[in-house]
């Protein structure tokens, strides 16, 4: 049977009374409302831990000013079902003054990873994504901890911090989980309307277009960025570009040319949704 924990000095003895006890244990931090793409990292937690906890709590330093954070969607009762059946032993849910003192002042930045991509778009971000993973770790000390490729530039960030600052945690990047069109699952999926609904799988079939033109031997980029252009302007008429980069899959740095494996990650806005994917060009 789950638990559920809300408090962190709770939460921190149960998991370090684990640890002490030899077990191999795994985190899995969400922001909740979840779907198959989480459930698909706490079955790998499951299978491959003694003991899983996932925590859902809606981060508020990682939204900037004008983000969805008062918006972003909860339902804590199915979160519940939904990690219980995936086979977590404790669902830690902490309300966000007992993670944050009202004097909070230490903060975990890797801004060299954080230049490009939604770290552009989202100045503040990666900063409360990397401080409040900080916080997790420490409360669970976990063997690994696991995250989807979906957001890969945040366990690309996350995998530099925990080496860097010698945090003894296995970070674990599972592949996205989509829709059987396509689409990326994501808690914000919901805000699409239903027109805008049927051109959001484009953006995963343009990514897929492109790899194929990648294999075929087409190396730079400003072509396939072109490329992508077109394919997203005739088939995701909707959507608003926020960026398409080219980038280095660890240091997330721009290329210009494929020479390896080699990232693109898009973001279009689809009305109130802002929508993320990747697709690794080159790779295996
Ligand atoms: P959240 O968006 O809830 O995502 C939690 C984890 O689920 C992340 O590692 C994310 O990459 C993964 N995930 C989301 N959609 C997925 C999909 N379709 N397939 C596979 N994995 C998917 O990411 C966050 O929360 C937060 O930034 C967090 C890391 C919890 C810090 O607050």
């Amino acid at each position: 049977k789950m638990e559920i924990v809300t408090d962190p000095q709770e939460f921190q003895k149960r998991a370090f009374a684990d640890r002490a006890a030899g077990l191999k244990t795994a985190l899995v931090p969400t922001m909740g409302f979840l779907h198959e793409g989480h459930k698909s990292l706490m079955e790998y937690a499951r299978q491959n831990a003694d003991r899983v906890y996932a925590s859902v709590f809606v981060n508020p330093t990682q939204f900037g000013p004008t983000e969805d954070l008062e918006d972003y969607p909860r339902d804590l009762e199915h979160d519940a079902q939904l990690a219980e059946s995936a086979g977590v032993d404790i669902l830690f849910v902490p309300e966000a003054r007992k993670i944050y003192a009202a004097n909070h002042a230490a903060w975990v930045e890797v801004p060299q990873l954080a230049e490009h991509l939604c770290g552009q778009s989202r100045p503040i971000h990666f900063r409360g994504v990397a401080t409040v993973v900080s916080i997790l770790l420490h409360l669970a000390m976990p063997s690994i901890a696991i995250f989807g490729e979906k957001d890969w530039q945040q366990q690309a960030i996350l995998r530099r911090m925990v080496r860097d600052l010698w945090i003894p945690t296995e970070i674990v990047a599972r592949p996205i989980v989509r829709e059987a069109d396509g689409l990326a699952k994501s808690s914000r999926n919901l805000y699409l309307t239903e027109s805008e609904r049927k051109q959001a799988p484009g953006l995963h079939a343009g990514l897929l277009h492109l790899a194929k033109k990648a294999k075929n031997g087409e190396r730079d980029v400003a072509e396939l960025r072109k490329e992508l252009e077109k394919y997203f302007a005739e088939h995701v008429p909707a959507g608003k570009i926020d960026y398409i980069e080219f980038v280095n899959p660890e240091e997330i740095q721009p290329v210009t040319r494929l020479e390896g494996p080699t990232l693109v990650a898009i973001a279009v806005a689809l009305g109130k949704a802002r929508l993320i994917d990747n697709q690794l060009l080159l790779g295996e």
